[in-house]
């Protein structure tokens, strides 16, 4: 067991390389399986998120080789179409297996994800998609049971609620299917786009990807495609925040302004100078304090949940008072007691929270209890006076790729140590 140990107040200088984003790498994955040739995938982050579904591919009979960030593989010996609870436990992005399964081999036995930290998250639209695309869909023993033994047929499906996942595997489902399907309401996120762009590649027909409306022509096969993952937009604004919560500059590689418009759009309101380069941008802390800002989650290209926690630290600094109202998941503040150990001033009601600034923070031992709340008490102890300790580091190493080591190059004081069971406890 590791946790992480940061000794704050240094501000941040220096360049980082943003890797390739994990929420577009997983459902690129996942489409593999849709393809018969050899599929190449370049940029992909090394992450747990990613062996854990290299593991579910493999189970199903994909030869996949990860090396230096690359992905080579086929799906050519499909061996089995159950997605098992083991797996999909540990990852619920797992679900993205669903939608090529039915679409090529007309089955998939897929365990159901369950609640998770942040939320419910049920699976509806997913299963609602699929029933409309043609498929017969059960739920027992905790599976998902899709079939559709004469191959799907192509639908308009109006999705309820804009969802990430669902829009993806719903796309996947109806590469295959037979005649035209219309997604209505569908997610814009870059990461779909990034799908559409590999699923096309293969030789899939879609159009409107990035648009709330997108439509597929099914075909009979894909083909195999080589495609490079598209940033990390999340990874680029964690970093652009710990430039400026550190009183630092930062250049950010490989990536670009255009994937978080409405986050730096908040973090310029608080102070901050951002300038697009060639290959990325630098974001820069002035001299003034930073101003506190409200900011509201929602769907691309709205200020994305996956930021928000990353943008309480921040606040958390600000002169004045800021307020944060999240309208994805409902249970997405599990960062505030811990913040709030370290001297924050924060009070939720409801879906909002109220963060009144403070001169400073203090260093603490913290618990992280997801991915983006554990990066935000990162982000604050790099800002706080004296020494944190985070606990539960393996939330961390689901969606960072070498976190420290960035962080490291760039002036932070921060190291990982392996402890005993007994002293995590
Ligand atoms: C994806 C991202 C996650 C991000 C989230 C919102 C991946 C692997 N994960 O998750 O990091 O936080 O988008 O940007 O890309 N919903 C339903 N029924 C469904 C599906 C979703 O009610 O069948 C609801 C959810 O509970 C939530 C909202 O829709 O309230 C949006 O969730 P969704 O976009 O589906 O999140 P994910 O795709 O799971």
């Amino acid at each position: 067991m590791d946790r992480i140990i940061i000794k704050g107040g240094t501000p941040l200088r220096g360049s980082v390389r943003i890797s390739g984003a994990k929420n577009a790498s997983l459902p690129l994955l996942a489409a593999g399986l849709l393809c018969e040739g050899t599929y190449q995938l370049n940029n992909i982050p090394d992450l747990a998120d990613i062996h854990s579904m290299i593991e579910l591919l493999k189970q199903h009979g994909c030869n996949v080789i990860y090396q230096n960030n690359m992905i080579t593989m086929d799906a050519m010996n499909i061996v089995n179409t159950t997605a098992p609870y083991d797996l999909v436990r540990r990852m619920r992005a797992s679900i993205l297996v669903l939608g090529p399964l039915v679409g090529r081999f007309g089955k998939a036995r897929v365990s159901l994800p369950g609640g998770c930290a942040i939320g419910t998250r049920p699976v509806d639209i997913h299963i609602q998609g699929l029933q409309k695309l043609g498929a017969h869909i059960e739920l027992t023993e905790g599976y998902i049971h899709a079939t559709a033994p004469n191959g799907l047929v192509g639908a308009t499906i109006a999705m309820p609620v804009i969802s990430v996942t669902a829009t993806e595997n719903l796309m996947m489902a109806a590469v295959l299917a037979k005649g035209e399907t219309i997604l209505v309401n569908a997610a814009r996120e870059p990461e779909i786009i990034d799908l559409a762009t590999a699923l096309i590649a293969m030789g899939a027909h879609i159009s409107g990807a990035g648009t709330d409306r997108i439509m597929i022509q099914g075909v009979s096969q894909l083909n195999g495609a080589t495609h490079t993952v598209v940033s990390d937009r999340i990874e680029a604004a964690t970093y652009a925040i710990a430039a400026i919560i550190t009183r630092g500059e930062l250049n950010l590689m490989h990536t670009s302004l255009d994937l978080i418009p409405t986050v730096s759009a908040a973090l310029e309101s608080a102070g901050a100078i951002i300038t697009p380069h060639d290959t990325g941008f630098t974001v820069k802390a002035t001299d003034t304090p930073i101003q506190g800002i409200d900011v509201m989650t929602e769907p691309f290209p709205g200020f994305a949940t996956d930021i928000q926690a990353q943008m309480m630290a921040l606040m958390t600094l600000c002169e004045g008072a800021s307020m944060i109202t999240e309208t994805i998941f409902e249970n997405r503040f599990m960062h505030v007691p811990e913040l709030c150990r370290m001297g924050a001033n924060i009070t939720v009601h409801g879906s909002s929270a109220l963060v009144r600034g403070v001169p400073y923070l203090s260093g603490a031992p913290v618990m992280a209890t997801d991915l983006r709340a554990s990066v935000s008490l990162v982000l604050a102890g790099l800002a706080a006076r004296g020494e944190t300790i985070l606990n539960r580091v393996y939330h961390l190493d689901r969606g960072y790729e070498t976190l420290e080591e960035k962080l490291r190059n760039c002036g932070a004081h921060i190291e990982r140590r392996t402890i005993t069971t007994y002293e995590a406890e």
